[in-house]
């Protein structure tokens, strides 16, 4: 049984107070929540105060991203997987759209932190997705199946216990434009026949695969009802704590 997943992206948002604030608003609000894991990713900056707030609840915490660096090491502004772990992290977001996009992330970069990640004992949720432009010429499968395999590159069967996966095509990030269920199912069905493919079909049964862009409260219930859709990463909805609960509350 793959057991559903419903992450807030909070992208460069929220100062440390309201981080804090909005992390504990939450916190009633999905208490009862035992039919998913339910993850919060903050800016680097309050991922420690929030973790330290939120110990001993039902909600994780997660990073945006984390540097392809594994050890100590002059790299300037960079932060190691190792120190979000130590910072009170389970979670680490890589490869986001927004990340591939506008900081040059490659399928190379992908590759690298999704193994230091691993390496510090963390789950990676790996994003991938096409651009509107891949879409319509016809090659989104493709597109998406390129990044799966370069960016699961060298992994064993058990590091796959630690990975989740998160399509978000890139035209429906922020647009309001949510992928049908229909499109998010026969994507969701190529991930995983993609997954057997790398790396078994046992592999592929137990990774949960979630869909991301433009989930909202009154969306999320139709996308769940698909078979391989496993949860969601949210983001514009995650950002207020009423919103996000009614999505985990989606049941
Ligand atoms: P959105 O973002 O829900 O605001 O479309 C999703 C994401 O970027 O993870």
């Amino acid at each position: 049984m793959r057991k559903p997943v419903i992450a807030g992206n909070w992208k460069m948002y929220k100062l440390l107070g309201e981080a804090v604030d909005t992390a504990l608003a939450l916190k009633p609000l999905v208490a009862n929540a035992n039919h998913c894991e339910i993850v919060i990713a903050p800016v680097f900056t309050a991922l420690k105060t929030v973790a330290d707030r939120l110990e001993g609840s039902n909600i994780k915490v997660a990073a945006q991203n984390c540097s392809t660096e594994v050890s100590f090491g002059a790299h300037t502004g960079e932060i190691s997987a190792e120190m979000l772990k130590d910072s009170g992290c389970s979670q680490v977001i890589i490869g986001h759209s927004e990340r591939r996009q506008f900081y040059r992330e490659t399928h190379g970069s992908v590759n690298r932190k999704t193994k230091a990640a691993l390496a510090a004992g963390l789950t990676a949720i790996v994003c991938v997705g096409e651009m509107l432009a891949e879409r319509e010429a016809g090659s989104a499968e493709n597109v998406v199946k390129g990044q799966l395999v370069s960016g699961l590159d060298g992994l064993t069967v058990a590091d796959m216990e630690s990975i989740i996966i998160a399509y978000e095509p890139v035209w429906a990030i922020g647009t309001g434009k949510t992928a049908t269920p229909e499109q998010a199912q026969e994507m969701h069905g190529h991930i995983r026949r993609t997954l057997a493919e790398t790396h078994g079909k046992e592999v592929a049964d137990n990774t949960r695969i979630l869909y991301g862009g433009s989930v909202k409260p009154d969306n999320i219930a139709v996308l769940m009802s698909q078979e391989d859709v496993d949860g969601a990463l949210v983001g514009g909805a995650s950002l207020e704590a009423e919103s996000f609960a009614r999505i985990v509350n989606y049941k």
